[in-house]
């Protein structure tokens, strides 16, 4: 088996913890707009999506700290210059819909012409964005962007989890025990 580096134990902890709430955000979207649900579940469902959006937008900001503040571990050596390539192309990638999802849902409930509030978790009020409530273009585009980064960002998180296994597979590289604190 090769030789690995680890992340920071606090990336890894933030890694799995965000990873775990962008699959029950992406299912929870996706059963909000696909299933005929109660209306009085479909409102606790919005307000519950929007909330764990809004804290994942706050953790996003804490997860581009920790990767400026936190050694990133070198690939390893095993890897040859295109792997290393698509590697960094695919978690930018992740990093844009990380960021581009939240802020689209974000300009999408502000935009709308109920203006209906975040409340987030109950306990305090996200603001919306100044200045453009009830502007229908603007909201248009957001929901279309929001939706189809859904699907893409879905295919992407696939594609992040068949590079992990294939490169088991081929090369024998755990790439896991570079987000696990042991192994
Ligand atoms: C953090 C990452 C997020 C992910 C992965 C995500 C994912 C999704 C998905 C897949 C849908 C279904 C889209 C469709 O089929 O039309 C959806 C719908 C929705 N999301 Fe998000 N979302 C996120 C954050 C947010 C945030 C921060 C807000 C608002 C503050 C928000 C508000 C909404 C609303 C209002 C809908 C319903 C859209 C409609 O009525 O057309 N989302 N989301
Ligand atoms: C579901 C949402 C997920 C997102 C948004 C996500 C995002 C990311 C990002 C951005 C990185 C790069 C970290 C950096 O260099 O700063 C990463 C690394 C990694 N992720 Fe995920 N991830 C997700 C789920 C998963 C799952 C389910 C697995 C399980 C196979 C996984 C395994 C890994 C591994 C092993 C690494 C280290 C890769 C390396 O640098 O060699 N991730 N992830």
């Amino acid at each position: 088996m090769a030789e690995v580096q680890r992340y920071h134990a606090f990336v890894i902890i933030l890694h799995w913890l965000m990873a775990l709430c962008f699959i029950l955000m992406l299912a929870s979207g996706i059963a909000m707009e696909e299933f005929i649900i109660d209306k009085s579940l479909k409102f606790k469902m919005f307000q519950w999506h929007k909330s764990l959006g809004v804290l994942l937008l706050i953790s996003f900001a804490f997860r581009v700290l920790a990767r400026f503040i936190f050694k990133v571990p070198k690939l390893p050596k095993e890897f040859s210059k295109k792997d290393q390539r698509l590697a960094h192309f695919g978690h930018l990638a992740l990093y844009f819909f990380m960021v581009a999802l939240p802020l689209s849902g974000w300009v999408m409930v502000s935009s709308s012409v109920f203006g209906l509030p975040t409340f987030v978790f109950d306990t305090f009020t996200w603001p919306h964005v100044p200045g453009i409530a009830g502007n229908e273009g603007i909201n248009g585009f957001s929901r279309g962007g929001h939706k189809y980064m859904g699907y893409a960002f879905t295919m992407m998180i696939v594609l992040h989890i068949a590079a992990v296994v294939l490169h088991l597979k081929k090369e024998k590289i755990n790439l896991l025990k570079r987000m696990s604190f042991r192994g």
